[in-house]
């Protein structure tokens, strides 16, 4: 089933006369946002917005360079405006949530420049009580050449300056990037979603939705607190190029009075972005899954063919029934194919998606895989040779298809600006990992997958703009610092990291963590920076319908207690409360099983240790529920400590209150079991 219209009220159109003077405002449903658009006496266009009065963007340009025509900048006089109203509730196939509301005013004012030129621009903002949406409607040119985009002249105009939370954009690692925490006004060329935390403590949050063919944006300081938009580059000279009238993504503010509240916001994405496209999608099937995977990180297998070749028949045949017996629903295996010898990194080109290893016999895994009840999930890596991938990847989905496997695994590994794309005169040209030509590549593929029926996995992906609503068989991305990061080293992921993942990327989607390393190993036996408890608190805090249990077979058999929570554990949820959060120091957040009325709790600190104190009052009164609880021991810290944790199990309601400590790099994790009767 798909995306369903619940209630749809009120859905007013009114047209008003163009203002007399040159200054239009629009505030949200409950009057706590307002937008106010003006027009200077050179005819630049500005925005600010407000926040009970307060401002949060004060006065910031809006308008466009381009490569072959003259700026839209000034000049502008408005020649139009609309207000509309909307008031749904729509429900997920999968998520956070199963009901979202989508409630927003809604004003367009068109511009048309005063000069010879007489070019028009409307501007689209959708204000919400927790934050706003606006785009760009540019008509088709008038000689039906393409729209050429230089650049975004998008400003946003910090109010004050306060604490910000990026990661650098235009590196090597592409999204994969530690957090710098730093004043606003020092805030270099960041990615987004960027947080911010204002002086008045207004937690404010950049990043843009619904980003389909067009370029990614990352947001530079211009001075003091003064941002800019900042388009992805694009080998053909201009960032975007568009025929025809189109819109640009949704620059989306989330705006909240503090962390919790921030992302208790995240569903503006999803609401700034289309309805379902794909019709029934009773096919999208979240799942848990393990994989032959880890070892290939802790260099114990190979992607390669040889003595350490790790998708072997007989160790899949091997996963498969451990995946069975513990009703892990999917199986995923890297390495199946022939390209990985030698620098796989650089040899896109090598790669087959029809063809096997030898030692890696399909039809028997795969089969035997049907017997036994366990999902295989199909691995194309393609080193970012978009050319290559493109060229094999229907047959590639076929393939899987073929072989009864519905969801599959991409990767884009190679440094930015290193994607290998076919231009239009034939030649490869180098891309990002966000520009325009991926944004079209990404929709490509999931479409297509589409068609099969298959769900599609992204690593190195283009960021999450909330396109899975449109297309909800695009379950998950990676796109910041996953697990892997712990296997290397290097500097392995800190503690403090989730607790600003959790108010950032995670903004954005859901994301595939790979959690549960319950050894707290990386390779060479290096400590990873977390504790066990903290291992199973990563599945209920960094949501994704895929999750990867991700550690080898005999580590989980060799930790049952802690195994037995991450079998549990959904990936499908009801509805999400944060119970408490600040960013770069913890997070509690509880989430409702979607099949059942069951609850779980996650909890996650940073370096610091941290007393958690989670009242259940999210719980149904007059009902018992058994809080299986997984915390911290007493001697507990991230590292070599780390597996020191308490399992108790408690008869719990609501009106109970529960005191956790965690330890430094530590957290919690709790399944509340409803029982049956009282
Ligand atoms: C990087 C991905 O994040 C990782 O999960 C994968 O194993 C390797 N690339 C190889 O594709
Ligand atoms: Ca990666």
């Amino acid at each position: 089933m798909l995306t369903r219209l619940i209630a749809a009220l009120a859905l007013l159109f009114l047209v008003t006369a163009p203002a007399l003077g040159q200054d239009v405002a629009i505030a949200s449903p409950g009057k706590v946002i307002e937008v106010k658009l003006s027009l200077n006496g050179e005819g630049r266009i500005h925005y600010r917005i407000d926040r009970h009065g307060a401002p949060v963007i004060g006065e910031s340009q809006l308008g466009f360079l381009f490569t072959d025509q003259p700026q839209m900048l000034r000049n502008f006089a408005i020649v139009g405006q609309r207000t509309r109203d909307h008031d749904e509730t729509w429900e997920q196939p999968w998520g956070e949530d199963r009901r979202i509301r989508d409630h927003y005013r809604e004003l367009s004012v068109d511009f048309e420049e005063k000069s010879a030129l007489k070019r028009r621009m409307t501007l689209e903002f959708r204000v919400y009580d927790d934050g706003l949406g606006f785009r760009y409607r540019l008509p088709a040119r008038a000689d039906g050449k393409a729209t050429n985009i230089a650049e975004e002249l998008t400003q946003f105009r910090i109010a004050s300056d306060g604490r910000a939370y990026w990661a650098p954009a235009f590196e090597s690692n592409r999204e994969e990037y530690l957090y710098n925490a730093t004043p606003i006004g020092g805030v270099g060329t960041a990615q987004t979603p960027l947080t911010m935390v204002l002086a008045d403590g207004t937690h404010l949050s950049i990043h843009e939705a619904a980003l389909v063919d067009y370029s990614g944006m990352n947001v530079a300081r211009v001075e003091g607190t003064l941002l800019k938009a900042v388009l992805t580059p694009s080998s053909s000279g201009a960032k975007v190029s568009r025929t025809g009238e189109f819109t640009t993504p949704w620059r989306m503010l989330t705006i909240a009075p503090d962390a919790p509240a921030l992302y208790a916001a995240r569903n503006l994405i999803l609401n700034l972005n289309e309805p379902n496209a794909l019709g029934d999608v009773s096919w999208v099937t979240p799942r848990k899954y393990v994989g032959i995977w880890w070892g290939m990180h802790l260099e114990t297998q190979s992607w390669a063919s040889g003595s350490k070749h790790g998708a072997t028949t007989a160790n899949a045949l091997k996963l498969i029934d451990f995946a069975a017996k513990h009703h892990i629903a999917g199986m995923l295996v890297e390495g199946w194919n022939v390209g990985w010898d030698g620098d796989w990194f650089a040899n896109g080109q090598g790669f087959s998606f029809t063809k096997p290893y030898p030692d890696f016999d399909m039809p028997r895994i795969a089969a035997y895989a049907k017997r036994q009840g366990v999902s295989l999930i199909g691995h194309h890596e393609t080193s970012a040779n978009i050319a290559h991938y493109e060229a094999q990847m229907g047959a590639g989905f076929d393939y899987f298809r073929a072989h009864g496997i519905d969801a599959i695994k991409t990767g884009y590994v190679s440094d930015a600006g290193g994607v290998q794309a076919l231009g239009a005169d034939g030649r490869i040209h180098f891309e990002w990992h966000e520009g325009q030509v991926m944004a079209r590549h990404h929709l490509k593929v999931v479409t297509e997958a589409a068609k099969r029926r298959i769900m599609i996995n992204a690593h190195e992906p283009i960021k999450d703009s909330g396109l899975r609503r449109t297309y909800p068989n695009w379950v998950s991305r990676e796109g910041q610092r996953g697990m892997e990061y712990n296997a290397w080293g290097v500097p392995k992921n800190p503690p403090v990291y989730d607790t600003q993942l959790f108010f950032t990327r995670m903004l954005a989607g859901p994301m595939d963590y790979t959690p549960g390393i319950v050894s707290l190993k990386g390779r060479g036996d290096t400590d990873i920076l977390s504790t066990l408890a903290r291992q199973l608190a990563l599945y209920v805090v960094i949501y994704s319908p895929v999750a990867m249990a991700a550690d080898l077979q005999e580590n989980y058999e060799a930790s049952p207690v802690a195994f037995d929570f991450i079998k549990q554990v959904p990936v499908d949820w009801d509805q999400t409360r944060v119970l408490s959060g600040a960013i770069g120091e913890q997070v509690v957040v509880a989430r409702k099983d979607r099949k059942s009325a069951d609850w779980y709790v996650g909890g996650v600190t940073s370096e610091v240790a941290r007393d958690a104190s989670v009242p259940l009052d999210f719980l149904p009164a007059g009902k018992r529920f058994t809080a299986h609880i997984y915390r911290d021991g007493p001697t507990a810290e991230a590292g070599a400590k780390g597996k020191d944790m308490i399992h108790e199990v408690r008869s719990v309601t609501r009106g109970d209150t529960l005191a956790l400590r965690m330890a430094p790099g530590g957290g919690f994790a709790i399944r509340l079991a409803a029982r049956s009767r009282r």
